[in-house]
């Protein structure tokens, strides 16, 4: 299965970069403390599709999910939304700062893909 190399050194704080793996699009959230603040400080019986943030994420500094809209696969817009995630602007799917699904049409979180972190730098998408 091919995997994709992210160097993340060049992503700011609080910026989102989209990559490509597997014809899908990626995202990559470099998240603020206050975006970790935020996605831990949410009543789970409120969700929509209930986890955790730290189900979500191996380092609460970046969040990796699949850029693709749970709904009807349209490609959210990120840090957009009522909870300063992405917004869907097909159906109006909002996410938060974790990927969960907080309002609109979708049913479920973004996907989090298989990952993992080959130096503090270097992340493998797959
Ligand atoms: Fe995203 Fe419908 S495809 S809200």
């Amino acid at each position: 299965m091919a995997s994709v190399e992210v160097d993340l050194s060049g992503i700011e704080s609080g910026n989102t970069v989209t990559i490509k793996w597997r014809g899908k699009p990626v995202f990559i959230r470099r998240r603020t403390e206050e975006d970790i603040k935020s996605a831990n400080s949410v009543d789970l019986a409120s969700l929509r599709d209930p986890q955790e943030d730290s189900e979500r994420v191996k380092n609460p500094e970046w969040l990796i999910v699949v850029g693709v809209c749970t709904h009807l696969g349209c490609i959210p817009l990120p840090n957009a939304g009522d909870f300063g995630g992405w917004f869907c602007p097909c159906h109006g799917s909002h996410y938060d700062v974790s990927g969960r699904i907080r309002k609109g049409p979708a049913p479920y979180n973004l996907e989090v893909p298989t990952y993992s972190f080959l130096d503090e730098n270097k992340l493998l998408v797959g």
